[in-house]
């Protein structure tokens, strides 16, 4: 095994969401796509299985946001230092006090638009393959 990820169906405080997500302020729990996990094997580091994962993520989160009426994907970073990485790849934080971070679906599947991707995601698979 290279690596894997992990997602979930999960919901989080509509407040700052609705807001983040122009939909306004909701105490409601808003849907998302919660990303607990990625994580690739150690000697592939820096190799070309993250942007595959990642891309993996995207697809995923693509094909199944809709039937989850999920606003956003999610995810709490393991530490500040992958705030960047995350960062690099579209997300934004929610607060700069705060681990956690989104991305708009619209924004998933725009990444996934060829003409958007060549940087990083068809390389990307093309590295592992
Ligand atoms: C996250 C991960 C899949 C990315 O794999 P990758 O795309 O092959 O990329 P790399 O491992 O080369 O790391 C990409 C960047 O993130 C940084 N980074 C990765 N893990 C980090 C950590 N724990 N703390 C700080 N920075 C980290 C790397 O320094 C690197 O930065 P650089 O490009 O400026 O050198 C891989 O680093 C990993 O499996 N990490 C362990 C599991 C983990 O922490 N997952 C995230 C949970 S939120």
């Amino acid at each position: 095994m290279l690596g894997y990820h992990a997602l979930m169906a999960d919901s989080v405080k509509g407040d700052i969401f609705g807001y983040l997500l122009g939909r306004g302020r909701d105490d409601k729990k808003l849907p998302v796509i919660h990303l607990t996990m990625v994580a690739a094997c150690k000697n592939h580091h820096g190799s070309g299985v993250g942007p595959a994962l990642m891309k993996d993520v995207f697809e995923t989160v693509a094909a199944a946001a809709d039937h989850i009426g999920a606003c956003c994907l999610y995810l709490e970073a393991a530490c500040e230092g992958l705030i960047s990485y995350y960062e690099d790849w579209g997300f934004k934080r929610v607060s700069s006090k705060r681990l956690a971070m989104y991305m708009p679906i619209a924004t998933v599947r725009d990444a996934l638009t060829p003409a958007d991707n060549d940087d990083f995601l068809d390389a990307a698979s093309d590295e592992v393959a």
